[in-house]
């Protein structure tokens, strides 16, 4: 027997960051919207935990026990005194290292699948436990829809949306590292007064209309200059998007994705196609949300 989960990606329609935390981490105001690019978790009884990945980008995932799979498998595992005995497999398609919380993703769907698996029935709140545990952006992953993270952004409200947002994204030739933009955002900010990090109204009212100009008037991304600082080729990408007549363009979490947010499904269309031939980044997606959290399909 297996259980399979599919899970999606997100792009944060505002992220704004506050100072640097004695622990290192930044609270945040951080809006996330789930999209449909999915990633799928399959979990089936094993002599011993064996973590593989499928996809274009499989290459690049760590297949050992620091997969966010792994420590899932294992955090749960834990709580309920038995071995994480399994085979996860990695249905790969949301990119790597690309700012859409694709391991955070997996990290969701692998403790859902075990959950499932092992017949644990751990509760919702205790999944959620487990899930800020293996990082800041994991327990959106598991809930999906619209939320407002603070905290590091894993403690969630979940907000209401109006209507469908129609979303290109350029993926980018190199990854970037989290951590390595939150410290060129600390380098940026040095010296300077950074306010606590607070959520929109305007955007939050966009979000429950369901009105793309009006969330295109209202999104922002505070980690958008450290991560341009650190890939400054990104403004072209983000360029070509506005010139094309996307409403919004941004860097989607620490990047390097660009998200670009278009009126209706046509101007979608209309926006990949011309990032396609931009020749400024390396592939090109349109979808929209939001989308489910984790769910088991198999
Ligand atoms: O929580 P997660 O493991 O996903 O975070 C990855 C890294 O991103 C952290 O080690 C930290 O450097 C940075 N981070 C941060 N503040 C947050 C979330 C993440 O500084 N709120």
């Amino acid at each position: 027997m297996s259980v399979t989960v599919r899970v999606p990606a997100k792009v944060n329609v505002q992220l704004a960051v506050g100072a640097a935390r004695p622990d290192g981490f930044h609270d945040l105001a951080n809006v996330f919207l789930a999209v449909g690019l999915y990633d799928e978790v399959t979990v089936t009884p094993a002599d011993a935990l064996r973590v593989t990945c499928a996809g274009p980008d499989a290459g690049q995932v760590p297949l050992d026990r620091t997969n966010l799979v792994a420590r899932a498998a294992e955090a749960l595992a834990g709580r309920y005194g038995r071995t994480a005995d399994v085979h996860i497999h990695i249905n790969k398609d949301i990119p790597v290292a690309g700012g859409m919380a694709g391991g955070s993703a997996d990290g969701a769907g692998a403790l859902l699948a075990c959950d499932v698996l092992w017949g644990t029935q751990a509760s919702r709140e205790e999944l959620l436990d487990i899930c800020a545990e293996l990082g800041s952006d994991v327990p959106f992953s598991l809930v999906g829809g619209a939320a407002l993270g603070t905290g590091r952004g894993e403690k969630l409200r979940t907000l209401e949306v109006g209507g469908i947002f129609h979303w290109v994204f350029a993926m980018a030739s190199r990854g970037l590292s989290t951590p390595a933009v939150f410290r060129e955002f600390d380098r940026l900010t040095e010296g300077l007064d950074v306010p606590e990090p607070v959520a929109s109204q305007p955007l939050l009212d966009a979000l429950a209309k369901g009105d793309p100009e009006a969330l295109a008037a209202a999104v922002s991304n505070d980690l958008q200059p450290a991560a341009l600082s650190l890939f400054p080729e990104l403004a072209d990408t983000l360029a070509a998007g506005r010139a094309a007549g996307a409403l919004a363009t941004l860097v989607s979490g620490s990047g390097p994705t660009t998200a670009f947010l278009a009126r209706d499904a046509e101007s979608a269309a209309k926006v990949a196609e011309a990032l396609r031939t931009s020749g400024t980044c390396r592939s090109v997606r349109t979808t929209s949300g939001p989308a489910p959290g984790a769910t088991v399909t198999r």
